[in-house]
């Protein structure tokens, strides 16, 4: 998808589809059916079109509620084929930065849904609270190419085409046109990034394994001189003592993969940001085997590797001036006849031993050994991702991941940068009350927390091996999926990563 910056009228641009703004309101006009606003732009169309708009909201047709939307066809006084009427809720009501991604996303869903090849956005009267011009172009281009994203590679007969190829987005001031063409491309490089990571989670743990990831990392650092990739397999992970992170791979035929990638946009001397995703292809819990019902869904498992991924593909599209480390933790979890048993203790790379109480509590054991490999690269801060635990989902339910960190200005940054790009983040605790949950009569440290808190006491599992750096942690087990008739991958927290690594390179 093609995105451009114009300062030309909407109303003088040639086009298959109009995208205006209409408000519900505030007035109440006496009537049963409430009447809708319009101004701007909207309100010279229909002075053009000799009050058309106005009668249709005056007849109760258009009511500008939230995200509301309505197609009129031939509208003189106008280039374009099609209009779209985009419903901003109350006149006069500010327009937070929540309704106005709800709204867009409603009105990307609408231009999909008509044969239209090309749109015109024009937005510029819509006023969003604490955000300026460039953030609404990223999050109309983000959510506009994403609207697009369909995943057929795997079906015999070819998907309906989509015909939505360019969009304009139309600014009032000619000042503002090159800060609003650098966000429509960084919105859109978000949303590619977003679609690497819904490819790869949607992929089945079949095709997609620790070996697939990596080919994957490689095929993106190829063609790129600021990124490297590798992978280091078992031979060489047991080199390194990742005891931990083996034993979850013991009871599977596919090997494990610990994947390096390495962006290096910044100055030599600047300290990275390392990434860390979880990536089990496919958990089946292991030993502790998961119940049968819905276990498709553990292919997501992958998804923390695959926000990695797509993250790094972002950054490296909109060459961001800064270094960042992506590591991703690759195993498949299996019952076999290697596999690790309930009671087993493993020694992790740090040295420390853990008692495995529960194979299906698989995600930690990977991921510590990935941290504590993290430290050679001397990080500014680290973050790993992981569909850690089902009590996230219990928590935060699917609206938002959990956020944990050893660092209070670490965490506030990544709240924000959630909260900026529409993919929020909850901060969770980290108190010391739960660390004990972990105690182990064997070894160091058990993998499990017992019942209560378990995403906390992950979390609290994660941190004694993220020590020596400022840390964090995003729960996404309740954000990186959906499930039900609309099962697929959401591309979380891509866009949130995104958003704080851009925050950290300016
Ligand atoms: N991948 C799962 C977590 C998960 C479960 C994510 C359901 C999304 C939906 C993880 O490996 C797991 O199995 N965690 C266990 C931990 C428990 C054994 C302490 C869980 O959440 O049940
Ligand atoms: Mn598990
Ligand atoms: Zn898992």
């Amino acid at each position: 998808m093609e995105f451009q910056a114009k300062t030309s009228s909407a109303l003088t641009l040639r086009t298959h589809s109009l995208v205006l703004p209409v408000y519900e309101n505030s007035k109440s006009s006496g009537a049963t059916i409430s009447s809708a606003a319009i101004s701007g732009t909207t309100a010279e169309l229909d002075d053009a079109c000799d009050g058309l708009i106005a009668k249709l909201i005056k007849q109760g047709d258009i009511k500008g509620s939230l995200g509301a939307t309505r197609v009129l066809h031939d509208v003189a006084g106008c280039k374009a084929d099609r209009v779209i009427l985009l419903g901003l809720g109350k006149q006069g009501e500010a327009l937070s930065a929540e309704k106005f991604d709800k709204a867009i996303k409603k009105a990307a869903a609408a231009v999909k849904a008509t044969p239209a090849k090309d749109a015109v956005l024009c937005l510029d009267d819509v006023t969003v609270t604490d955000r300026d011009e460039a953030w609404k172009a990223s999050q109309s281009a983000k959510y506009f190419t994403d609207a697009v994203y369909q995943f057929t590679q795997l079906k015999s007969k070819k998907a309906p085409v989509i015909n939505l190829k360019k969009v304009i987005y139309t600014v009032a001031d000619k000042k503002q046109l090159k800060a609003v063409s650098s966000a429509l491309t960084a919105g859109h490089s978000t949303a590619v990034g977003m679609a690497l990571c819904k490819d790869l989670g949607n992929l089945p743990g079949n095709i997609c394994t620790p070996s697939y990831l990596a080919q994957e990392a490689k095929k993106l650092a190829r063609g790129n001189t600021k990124l490297t990739a590798k992978a280091l397999n078992e031979k060489q992970m047991r080199e390194l003592k990742m005891g931990s992170l083996l034993s979850v791979s013991a009871g599977s035929e596919q090997e494990a993969r610990l994947i390096v990638l390495e962006y290096k946009g910044g100055k030599k001397s600047a300290k990275p940001v390392v990434l860390v995703g979880k990536g089990i292809t496919f958990d089946t819990g292991g030993i502790s085997l998961k119940p049968g019902v819905g276990m498709d869904e553990m292919k997501f498992d992958m998804c923390g590797a695959a926000s990695v991924l797509g993250t790094m593909k972002a950054i490296t599209e909109m060459n961001l001036p800064l270094n960042v480390v992506a590591i991703v933790a690759a195993a498949e979890n299996m019952p076999g006849s290697r596999a690790t048993k309930p009671g087993d203790i493993v020694t992790s790379m740090s040295g420390k031993t853990i008692e495995i109480l529960n194979t299906d509590a698989e995600g930690r054991l990977v991921l510590c050994d990935a941290l504590t490999y993290a430290e050679r690269f001397k990080p500014k801060a680290v973050v790993d991702v992981a569909t850690l635990t089902g009590a996230c989902v219990v928590a935060l339910g699917k609206h938002a991941s959990g956020l944990y960190s050893n660092n209070d200005d670490l965490a506030e940054q990544l709240l924000e940068a959630g909260k900026r790009a529409g993919d929020k983040a909850w901060h969770m605790p980290l108190w010391d009350e739960y660390q004990q949950q972990l105690d182990s009569n064997f070894a160091d440290i058990a993998n499990i927390g017992g019942p209560g808190g378990g995403s906390i006491t992950a979390a609290c599992f994660l941190s004694r091996f993220a020590k020596a750096y400022d840390w964090a942690h995003l729960d996404i087990a309740g954000t990186a999926w959906d499930s039900g008739a609309a099962k697929g991958a959401t591309g979380r927290p891509v866009s949130l990563l995104v958003e704080f690594l851009q925050q950290q390179a300016s």
